[in-house]
């Protein structure tokens, strides 16, 4: 069985979505469970930057360390994952619709769904705010990547595995 993909995106792709995938990844490891991680955005704006160094920063205090560059997201990076992550609502209408356009069926959930503490479900957007909020996503994603880690180690969860078809 080929290793099963989780694609996490939010708007920009370089604050809630690369922490969310370093997060899981954080959580897989350490589950010893192989899991490929991707993220993008559903804006282009910040295209091939890399994460907002005030997101790096709070990262950093819980030993979380964000690479890559920003993507945005198409739909061949939706037809590739098995699971896809939005972090608020705003992002799971925008992949619903690229999905629905592209005929898409890869399941896309809101990645707050697995917290054990959702609030209202969504990973508040902190570009606009203080240093306090980039420490709360980071506190927010870490706790959400661990349950859902656990509930697809435990088989909870059917990812399938990456066939380029993406699972049910
Ligand atoms: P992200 O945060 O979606 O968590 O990456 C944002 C990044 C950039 C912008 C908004 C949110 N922006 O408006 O440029």
């Amino acid at each position: 069985m080929t290793t099963p993909t989780v694609l996490t995106v939010c708007l920009g792709n370089i604050c809630r979505s690369p922490t969310a995938e370093a997060a899981i990844r954080e959580a897989a490891d350490e589950a010893g469970l192989e899991l490929t991680v991707r993220s993008a955005g559903t804006g282009g704006w910040h295209v091939g930057e890399p994460p907002d160094a005030r997101m790096r920063r709070a990262a950093a205090q819980v030993g979380l360390e964000l690479d890559g560059a920003a993507e945005r997201v198409d739909a061949e990076m939706l037809r590739g994952a098995d699971l896809i992550l939005a972090m608020d609502h705003s992002n799971l209408r925008d992949l619903e619709r690229l999905a629905d356009r592209a005929g898409v069926d890869t399941p896309i959930h809101l990645f707050r769904e697995f917290d054990p503490d959702p609030g209202n479900g969504e990973v508040p957007d902190p570009y606009y705010g203080g240093a306090d909020g980039f420490v709360e996503v980071v506190g927010i994603v870490r706790r959400t990547a661990r349950e859902l880690v656990r509930r697809i180690a435990a088989g909870e969860l059917d990812l399938g595995g990456a066939d380029g078809e993406g699972a049910a």
